[in-house]
């Protein structure tokens, strides 16, 4: 063999231990990639059981790209976890504003149906919700609400408050510390705050017992 073919062998030799090793270490990636997924997802799964009597860390296992969001693509919501008197949080956009849900247990969903004259909107006449929402509870289940998390007012976002929404009550419902505005927890508006108007029910359909899309009416299904 002459000095030139040893010199070309050699470097086709380098060259394959060079690919070989790019592949190991690639292949090492992949494997170490999918680990740290697996591990955050296991993280999640177990923070999200050591807060359960609070808010929930929002479980969301399918989401439209930003994009299709924000031309408002329907969001599904896993509500699997979510127990009475626990609100999904954070929580995901939904044509770029937050969605609130939450599980109202009994003795809430008595407290709905009573008429206290603190409304300013009890029947939701001046307020945006679809029509399976015209009642007490402003949903389609009453002790599931979904609603937007955004002020009426000029649009901060209020917080999920479990009792003193009213100040001779102790009903709970969400506050909006911008300027003092109280709803309910059918988010209804309380008269005599800034907010004009309950907060707003977007259009919502089950999928399943345990699942919410955002954005469908049982009519689009
Ligand atoms: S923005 Fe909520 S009370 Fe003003």
């Amino acid at each position: 063999m002459s000095d030139g073919e040893a010199k070309a062998d050699l470097a086709a030799d380098g060259d394959a231990s060079s690919q070989k090793e790019e592949r190991a270490s690639y292949l090492s990636a992949e494997v170490n990639l999918g680990r740290r997924y697996f591990i955050i997802g296991a993280t999640g799964g177990v923070a999200s059981v050591g807060v359960v009597g609070a808010a929930i860390p929002f479980l969301q296992y399918w989401q439209p790209s930003a994009k299709a969001k924000a031309l408002g693509a329907p969001v599904k919501i896993d509500i699997s976890k979510l127990r009475p008197g626990e609100i999904l949080s954070p929580i995901l956009s939904y044509r770029g504003q937050p969605v609130f849900v939450i599980y109202r247990d009994e003795e809430s969903l008595a407290l709905l149906e009573e008429d206290s004259g603190r409304l300013a909107d009890p029947n939701s006449e001046s307020s945006e919700q679809p029509e399976f929402a015209l009642n007490p509870y402003r949903s389609s289940r009453p002790e599931i609400g979904v609603f937007l998390g955004i002020c009426t007012h000029l649009g901060c976002s209020p917080k999920h408050q479990v009792a003193n929404i009213f100040p001779d009550s102790e009903q709970g419902g969400f506050f909006c510390p911008c300027h003092g505005s109280g709803f309910d927890l059918a988010g209804r508006v309380a008269a005599g705050v800034p907010a004009p108007t309950n907060l707003i029910v977007p259009p919502y359909r089950f999928s399943s017992d345990t699942e919410i899309i955002v954005g469908e009416l049982e009519a689009d299904a």
